[in-house]
């Protein structure tokens, strides 16, 4: 049975405009509009902008539909597909702290089929409801035109909740391996219109920025890097790991095959009964047993990845939470934030791979090695050689699907 890491930053999924749909983390969020300003140009080709991270967890960017531009804070996703914004005529049933899509003040929206046609996007928290649209999007360097999106006018009470104060709507990157005909991919929209140098993309989470209380923003929650990575936020060389089928749906996910997961020491054992199951889908844990608790190695690509409890036990200061989850009936794991601050992370639509580093804390400069084009042919990489191969190797179904 392979065992499969999906690399989410929020771990939500829609399969392609069907319902069917679980989450890990989901934490969608919360709070006052920022302007989520572009940064100096990062490394290479690329431009860098900054993610806001709300409520310590979920990694919000700007975006504009229309002509002229409407602007929108929306949830990147790298665990879903469409674009989504509310419309005007979501002004009863969705978050009354949203920015609404007005089509009226838009010289360039177009219904996809029509005002009649309805969808429903579902994630593992919450779904939506609403017509498929096209307009313009700008979204920091990238200008697309009539690009597809769901003009939603219902969101349930989940997403309603989740999105008061803060977020509007989502962007979906998944993967979708290269499927030109899904038009409604940003991800390969900007590789077609050559709007994405290198077919890459990347992801810094700021730690100084995790686990925050649960509705402030931090503007430098994050930086996403177009068509490059930006060295003084990683340490060392990359480990790419080429992207399998994980679903039914063939390269919608940027999933990677996951090697042995090594724990050196018990992780629940005879404590089972003190993870305890919540609504957001997390497992919450007695802070006290949590200090307890061993590193947790993944080998992916040949190379261990480890996570020490600081990494993969949150706390809000009054309770600890799993940053780590499966997929109720599904074979997978999902890593979403907790590793994705640890390792930057390197999306490559091209050669159809995940690369990781080491990520530095922003507080002093990455040493990095520069990312290059034929460094992204050659895939592979050596990573982190120096940290040790876990002494004791189990199967997931031996540790965590227990509790599960
Ligand atoms: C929005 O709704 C929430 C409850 O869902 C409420 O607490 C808040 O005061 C409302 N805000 C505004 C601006 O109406
Ligand atoms: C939408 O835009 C039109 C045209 O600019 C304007 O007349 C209308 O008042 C706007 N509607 C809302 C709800 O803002
Ligand atoms: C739009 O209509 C076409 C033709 O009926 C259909 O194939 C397509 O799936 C629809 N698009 C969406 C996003 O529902
Ligand atoms: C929007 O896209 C259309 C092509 O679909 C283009 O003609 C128009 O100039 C674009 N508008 C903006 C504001 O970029
Ligand atoms: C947008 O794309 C649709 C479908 O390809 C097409 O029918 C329509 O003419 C396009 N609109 C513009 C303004 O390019
Ligand atoms: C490609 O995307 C289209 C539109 O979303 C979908 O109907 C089709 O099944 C996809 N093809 C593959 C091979 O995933
Ligand atoms: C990381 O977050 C902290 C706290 O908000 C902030 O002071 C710092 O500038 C951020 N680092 C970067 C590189 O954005
Ligand atoms: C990083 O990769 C380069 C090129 O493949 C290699 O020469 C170098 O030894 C690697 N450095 C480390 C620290 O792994
Ligand atoms: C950031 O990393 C540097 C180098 O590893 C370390 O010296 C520093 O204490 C770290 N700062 C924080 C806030 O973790």
């Amino acid at each position: 049975m392979i065992s499969v890491l999906v690399a989410a930053l929020t771990a939500t999924i829609t399969t392609l405009g069907q319902v069917a749909a679980t989450t890990g983390d989901g934490a969608l969020s919360n709070v006052i509009a920022p302007a989520i300003a572009i940064t100096a140009p990062a490394k290479r080709d690329g431009a860098s902008l900054n993610l806001a991270n709300f409520g310590g967890g979920a990694f919000f960017t700007a975006i504009s539909l229309g002509t002229p531009p409407q602007t929108f804070n929306v949830l990147v996703d790298t665990g879903s597909d469409w674009l989504w914004v509310p419309g005007v005529k979501c002004m009863a049933s969705c978050s009354n702290t949203s920015s609404l899509f007005n089509t009226s003040a838009s010289a360039t929206f177009s219904y996809l089929n029509g005002s009649a046609q309805q969808g429903t996007l579902a994630y593992g928290l919450g779904s939506v409801k609403g017509a498929p649209a096209r307009d313009n999007l700008t979204w920091g360097p990238v200008t697309l035109p009539n690009v597809s999106f769901y003009l939603v006018d219902y969101e349930d009470e989940p997403m309603k909740r989740q999105n008061t104060g803060f977020g509007d709507g989502i962007l979906g990157l998944a993967f979708l391996g290269g499927n030109v005909s899904a038009d409604h991919s940003i991800v390969q929209l900007m590789t077609a219109k050559n709007q994405l140098p290198s077919g890459i993309f990347s992801i810094w989470l700021n730690q100084s920025s995790s686990f925050d209380s649960d509705d402030s923003v931090d503007k430098h929650g994050g930086r996403m890097v177009f068509g490059g990575a930006d060295p003084t936020l990683y340490d060392g060389n990359f480990t790419f790991i080429p992207v399998i089928r994980v679903v039914s749906v063939p390269d919608y996910f940027w999933g990677v095959s996951l090697g042995p997961v090594g724990v050196k020491g018990m992780l629940a054992g005879s404590n089972m009964d003190k993870f305890k199951y919540n609504a957001q889908g997390y497992y919450s844990v007695d802070c006290k047993l949590a200090e307890t608790f061993p590193d947790i190695t993944f080998v992916l690509g040949g190379n261990p990845f480890t996570l020490t409890v600081t990494d993969y036990v949150g706390s809000d200061g009054k309770t600890c939470s799993m940053g780590i989850g499966t997929l109720a009936g599904m074979d997978k794991w999902i890593i979403g934030d907790i590793f994705l601050y640890k390792y930057y992370s390197v999306y490559d639509v091209k050669h159809k791979q995940v690369g990781f580093a080491l990520a530095s804390n922003g507080t002093v400069s990455g040493h990095g090695l520069p990312l290059t084009d034929s460094i992204l042919a050659q895939g592979g990489g050596s990573g982190f050689g120096t940290i040790p191969t876990p002494s004791n190797v189990a199967n997931r179904h031996s540790w965590l699907f227990r509790f599960c």
